[in-house]
């Protein structure tokens, strides 16, 4: 059985000060029975801070991106290995504003979580169309596309440290969300995607979360849908008890 998972995708907000309440009062809300996996991530600069805040608590911290090389001369980068001893367990890679806003390609997205992978890190790997691709019915051969170049070449082992996330374009900060009929079926095309390449064990044991104005008054119907395994949220994530509603919605049975 897949354990619900909810992400908090801070992007870049917050101050210190206020990364550190936020953080506080998210570690505050969750039980240590709490059966749903909770993680926040906070820009580059404040996980250390926020890291030692959700220390002893259920929270996990992830990153919101990473570099594909191990080390080396790469201005203004961050490694694995950085984001791994200032305390993070996740991290995010291939966001759409990422691969939209500063052209990262699915070769890159391979390199990046291969690279995570490698360096012992829990992969959240985005995927999702944009509104002009939904609008042509192409959903469905862009999920292909973005998953089998995302997951190329990865063994059994990496795939146990994956979770993806389906983030159509179009819902993402926009106050437009799918329907939970629209998440269930992507969600199925991808695990069925991943069923056909990598065989049923895998298919059925990776979560794949929605995400894209996922909020309190939509998470229940999301996150009941039985290809919907948590959900990554941006701006609601910024409010502890919005994010932490969401959680609670996931732990519904
Ligand atoms: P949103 O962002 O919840 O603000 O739509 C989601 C995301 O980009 O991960």
């Amino acid at each position: 059985m897949r354990t619900k998972f909810v992400a908090g995708n801070w992007k870049m907000n917050t101050t210190l000060s206020e990364a550190k309440a936020l953080a506080a009062a998210v570690a505050k809300g969750v039980s240590p029975t709490c059966p749903v996996i909770v993680a926040v991530c906070p820009p580059f600069p404040w996980l250390a801070a926020v890291g030692e805040v959700v220390s002893g608590s259920p929270v996990a911290l992830g990153a919101q991106d990473v570099h594909f090389e191990k080390k080396g001369a790469y201005t203004g980068e961050v490694s694995p290995a950085m984001l791994k001893e200032a305390g993070c367990k996740y991290v995010i890679i291939g966001h759409s504003e990422r691969r939209h806003q500063l052209g990262e390609s699915d070769a890159a997205v391979n390199h990046k979580v291969h690279t995570a992978l490698e360096e012992g890190m829990h992969v959240i790997l985005c995927m999702g169309e944009t509104l002009a691709e939904r609008e042509r019915n192409l959903q469905e051969r862009v999920f292909q596309r973005q998953v089998y170049a995302a997951c190329a070449g990865l063994s059994d082992e990496q795939f146990s440290r994956l979770t993806i996330a389906y983030e159509p374009v179009w819902a993402i900060g926009t106050g437009k969300v799918a329907t939970p009929e629209q998440a269930q079926t992507a969600h199925a095309f991808v695990r069925e995607r991943l069923r056909v390449v990598y065989g049923a064990p895998i298919a059925n044991a990776v979560s794949i979360l929605y995400g894209g104005s996922v909020t309190p008054e939509n998470a229940a119907g999301l996150l009941h849908q039985p290809d919907v395994d948590g959900a990554l949220v941006g701006g609601a994530s910024l409010k502890a008890d919005q994010f932490l509603a969401i959680a609670n919605a996931a732990t519904a049975p």
